[in-house]
Parts: C-alpha cells; structure tokens; sequence
C-alpha cells in the first residue's frame, strides 16, 4: 500500500513538474512588442527630433511622406500614415521594415508606436 502512495506522489510531481515546465515555456515565447509609453509622447519634443536626425536626409520633400518640420504632421495625418492601430500602421510598418529598421534604435521606434497608439497629436 505505502508502495502505491509513494508512487502515486511520484507520479503527481512529475506531471506537476511537466505542467509547469511547459507553462513557463509558453510565457518565454511571446514576443515582445514594442513598448508603449504611459507618458504623452510629445510630436515637437520627441518625435520631430527623431525625423530631423534619421529621416529628413531621404524624406526633405522628394520621397513622401515630407517630414521636414512644419510639413510633416500634415504630411502623416493627410496621407493616412498615422492611423490606429499604431501596429498596423504605415509610418510604424515603414520604420521596421528591413529597409528602414537600421535607421533607429528601439527606443525611438517605441517612441512613434507611442504616439501613433495616443491618437498622433500634433501636441
Ligand atoms: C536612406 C533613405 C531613407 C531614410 C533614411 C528613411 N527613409 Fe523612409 N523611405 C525611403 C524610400 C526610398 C521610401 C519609398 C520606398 C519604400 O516604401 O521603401 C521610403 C518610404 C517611407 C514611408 C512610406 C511607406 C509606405 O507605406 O508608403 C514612410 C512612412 C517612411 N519612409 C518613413 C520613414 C521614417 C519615419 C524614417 C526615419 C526614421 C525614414 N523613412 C528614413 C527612404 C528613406
């Protein structure tokens, strides 16, 4: 009898041990996404500075959308680059595709996904 419960209890704690094995793994491959910010993410403070250093060099007016200062807030709202959801979007799904991703560092991508999710404020 004793030998049935220690087996018994052996049986239980490797199939809790395997339960939780997999559980953990589940959680360690959701990919991370790109962090929001709770904070307002503010277009002339924030995000004009990332266009002015990573962008303007292609996109002064020749190549749409213009993000030259003073043009490219109109230029985003107008041509529908800035829509919610902010992942769906074509100024976020332009800035990490394989042609523009190496133009800025993730804490800038996360920056204008931020302000795209806040309603893309001319703020
Ligand atoms: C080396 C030049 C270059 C740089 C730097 C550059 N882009 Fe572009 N970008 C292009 C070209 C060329 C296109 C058009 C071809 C294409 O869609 O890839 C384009 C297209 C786009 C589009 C339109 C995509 C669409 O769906 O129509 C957006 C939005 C954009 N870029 C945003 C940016 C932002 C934001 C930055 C700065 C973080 C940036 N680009 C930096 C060259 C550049």
């Amino acid at each position: 009898m004793a030998k049935i419960l220690k087996n018994l209890f052996l049986f239980f704690s490797i199939a809790a041990a395997i339960t939780c094995f997999i559980a953990c793994e589940k959680r360690s491959y959701v990919v991370k996404g790109p962090e929001v910010s709770l904070d307002t993410v503010s277009f002339s403070g924030v995000i004009q500075p990332i266009f002015d250093a990573k962008c303007v060099s292609c996109h002064g007016g020749a190549t749409a959308p213009d993000l030259r200062a003073d043009n490219s807030h109109k230029a985003l709202a107008g041509g529908n680059y800035a829509t919610l959801p902010a992942g769906e979007s074509a100024l976020y799904k332009a800035i990490v595709n394989n042609f523009h991703t190496p133009f800025t560092v993730q804490a800038e991508k996360d920056s204008i996904f931020s302000w795209i999710s806040q309603g893309a404020k001319d703020n």
